[in-house]
């Protein structure tokens, strides 16, 4: 078994590409955004013994190890949590999206689908609702919306009107039942649990997640020193595309209409993308860590003030 606590509290996906790509910033100052179990923070500290570490998460579960500072915040407050530092600018920010092993495999938290649990998935105490206030609460027409655009579910206004009719839902699994209940039987064979979108849903909706993505970009780049790098790893399309659009607005030069016959605006990137394609894991890390299956990880460096 297993015997690293970082490790059991979360296995961290893609380290090896991390690692190479913040070595530009090995003695700078990194801001790990989604600090978990610590595992990236970990093998960043062994790989760099002169980089320092600032840890954020909003899960007061995460504990600090070593010398890294740790607070218990959202990735949006980043730009706070620096100036509380007194901190001006930053060498490196890493971005490894979603919940953590820990959140899901703990049943109390709520997040999945296999068990037995309270309606809550928040990933801290900062969340003004749980999944419970959405799943109970939330009109018909919300609660599709929800369902249809952050899971992506064809079935999203049969699995609303199955929700709303079944009220008062109490648990976990009583929720996944509901929704299996409530897709077509065929349609229930294919594509993993019938749950799996909409649990992903509820949750991305109780802890805003999309939004958070997108200030929390926006607060590390701005902050980001010449030379600095972001990574960020995402795990699905919806978060994947926050991270592509926010990385190229960044890296675009130039931005006159196209019938211009020359450059008037004279704008210069101050970003460059390290990676033009996303990274993908190697099959021998999703054979060993199924959770990195969908992982796509993206890199930008700044090369100019
Ligand atoms: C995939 S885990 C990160 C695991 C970590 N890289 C490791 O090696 O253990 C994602 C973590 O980010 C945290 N998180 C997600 N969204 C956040 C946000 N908006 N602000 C702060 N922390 C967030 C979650 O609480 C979770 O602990």
């Amino acid at each position: 078994m297993d015997q690293d606590p970082k490790r059991e509290y979360h296995e961290p996906v893609m380290t090896r590409e991390i690692v190479e790509l913040l070595e530009p910033i090995d003695r700078g100052v990194l801001v790990d955004a989604t600090y978990g179990g610590g595992g990236h923070s970990g093998a960043l500290r062994s790989a760099y013994p002169d980089l320092q570490i600032i840890g954020i998460d909003r899960d007061m579960d995460v504990e600090a190890g070593g010398d890294i500072r740790l607070v218990r915040r959202r990735f949006s407050e980043l730009g706070d949590v620096l100036d509380e530092f007194g901190i001006e600018r930053i060498d490196g920010a890493l971005f490894d999206l979603g919940v953590s092993g820990h959140q899901f495999d703990t049943p109390s938290r709520g997040f999945s689908y296999r068990h037995p649990g309270p309606l809550d998935m928040r990933m801290g105490p900062d969340a003004s609702f749980s999944a419970s206030d959405i799943v109970n609460q939330w009109p018909f027409e919300r609660l599709r919306d929800v369902i249809q655009r952050y899971g992506e579910e064809r079935f999203a206004g049969r699995i609303a009107r199955a929700i709303v009719e079944q009220r008062p839902i109490e648990n976990t699994i009583d929720l996944a039942e509901v929704v299996r209940s409530a897709v077509p039987a065929a349609a229930r064979r294919t594509g993993g649990h019938p749950a799996k979108r909409t649990f992903q849903a509820i949750r991305m909706a109780v802890n805003d997640e999309l939004a958070e993505i997108e200030r929390g970009l926006e607060a590390a780049l701005d902050r980001m020193a010449e030379g600095g790098r972001c990574v960020v790893v995402s795990y699905h399309s919806l978060e994947d595309r926050i991270v592509k659009r926010s990385f190229a607005d960044r890296a675009r030069g130039c931005v006159c209409p196209p019938e211009f016959p020359e450059c008037r605006c004279g704008r210069v990137p101050a970003f460059r993308l390290v990676t033009r394609k996303a990274l993908r894991p190697t099959a021998d890390e999703v054979e060993r860590n199924p959770r990195a299956r969908s992982a796509r990880l993206r890199c930008i460096e700044r090369i100019a003030a």
